[in-house]
């Protein structure tokens, strides 16, 4: 169906009991997209997943795939395909007999040649006729994402399918998991905790907390117009302040923070007007030691101190404690290879005002919750 989402929610709650795990999810996913759900533990995604794949059935709502409804569909009849964290390969069998399991079930002709492509696509064709045991983590992995794709679903699940994988080969795994979804077309769920591992991979990143999507778009909009707490401090990090708006015009809003007038896009504000709080990420700010000015068009706070110097190499991270407001964080990238700016030093801090950004001051209470889960 052109324009049809491959997979459509719609008011798709579950209630455990008195617990509401999934709460009211309406949600899109375009047809040969790499939708990624992020959040963090306990938030609803399996549960989420589950209910798609049939081995849940929903208190409320419906779920479409491919324009029909499934929600009443047993799981097998369904046109989708789970990747777990724990990949359950068979282990008597060879990797060629595991990926073509499904299909043999199924008796689809031609299961030699589907089977040899499909692990040609996962770079594992030259195993089929090894045990899953003589293959390292990333390759079991591999194979279990070949045993999903080879009867080609309308819908690829993926619940932290890299979980089990150490950084360096989930990395690795990462950039193979996106080009694999490119060379199939197939529309990939993908739920996860790591939003690293969700910006670079997907195309449409739902940020979920508490059963509930709070914001939803491709990652560099979700990272440059955060429109809650959580989600800005879930995506990366982000210095807020709160302040009270006092003047509006010209598609720029005037907040006061703590006596600075801090100038905000319009278009960048979740409210507009009373308390609010001001945010800007910690790369676009910069740290204006003595005798250095801000330039025009500059939101400047401070002064203030230096409290904590890291250097990471590619860049140096900051702590600057503002008096009244708080601390912020400042990345510096390391272009130049000169000084840091030495602990303790009086500082002030400048950044473009079209980087700033503005959300509901009564939002402040939340999103603080589960934030060591976002590492
Ligand atoms: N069968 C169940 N009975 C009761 N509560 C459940 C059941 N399954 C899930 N829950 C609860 O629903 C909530 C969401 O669980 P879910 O497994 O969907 O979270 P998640 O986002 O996948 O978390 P994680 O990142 O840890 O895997 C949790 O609070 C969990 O305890
Ligand atoms: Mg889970």
């Amino acid at each position: 169906m052109a324009g049809a989402g491959a997979l459509e929610l719609t008011g798709v709650t579950k209630r455990f009991g008195p617990f509401t795990a999934v709460d009211a999810l309406d949600l899109v996913v375009p047809s040969g997209s790499f939708f990624a759900l992020l959040g963090p533990s306990g938030c609803g995604k399996t549960t989420t997943l589950r209910m798609v794949a049939g081995l849940e059935h929903p208190t409320a709502g419906t779920i479409a795939i491919g324009g029909s409804d499934v929600t009443g569909t047993r799981p097998h009849r369904r046109p989708v395909n789970t990747v777990f964290q724990s990949y359950a390969l068979f282990p008597h069998l060879s990797v060629a007999e595991n990926v073509g399991f499904g299909l043999r079930r199924t008796r689809t002709p031609e299961v030699e040649r589907r089977v040899r492509e499909a692990l040609e696509l996962v770079e594992l064709g030259h195993a089929g006729d090894q045990r899953p045991a003589q293959l390292s983590g990333g390759q079991q992995q591999r194979v279990a994402l070949a045993r999903a794709v080879v009867n080609r679903p309308a819908v690829l699940l993926l619940d932290e399918p890299l979980g089990a994988l150490d950084l360096k080969l989930r990395r690795q795994m990462q950039i193979e998991l996106r080009h694999i979804q490119t060379e199939v077309g197939l529309t990939f769920v993908h739920v996860t905790h790591d939003q690293e591992e969700a910006m670079t991979m997907a195309d449409t990143v739902a940020v979920m907390n508490r059963g509930r999507i709070e914001q939803m778009g491709p990652p560099a909009e979700l990272y440059e117009h955060p429109r809650t707490v959580f989600v800005a401090n879930f995506l990366g990090q982000s210095n807020l302040a709160p302040g009270v708006v006092v003047e509006e015009g010209g598609g720029t809003l005037g907040v006061d923070v703590a006596g600075h007038r801090v100038l905000v896009p319009a278009a960048r504000a979740v409210a507009a007007r009373g308390t609010v709080l001001v945010g800007v990420r910690p790369e676009k700010v910069r740290i204006l030691v003595a005798g250095q000015e801000p330039g025009p068009g500059e939101n400047v706070l401070g002064p203030g101190r230096v409290t904590d110097v890291s250097f990471a190499g590619v860049s140096t991270q900051y702590q600057v404690e503002l008096p009244g407001i708080g601390t912020f964080g400042v990345f510096a990238q390391n272009l130049l290879g000169g000084a840091t700016v030495p602990l303790g030093a009086p500082v002030r801090l400048a950044w473009a005002a079209a980087h700033t950004f503005a959300l509901d001051g009564r939002d402040a209470a939340e999103g603080t919750t589960d934030l060591d889960e976002a590492s």
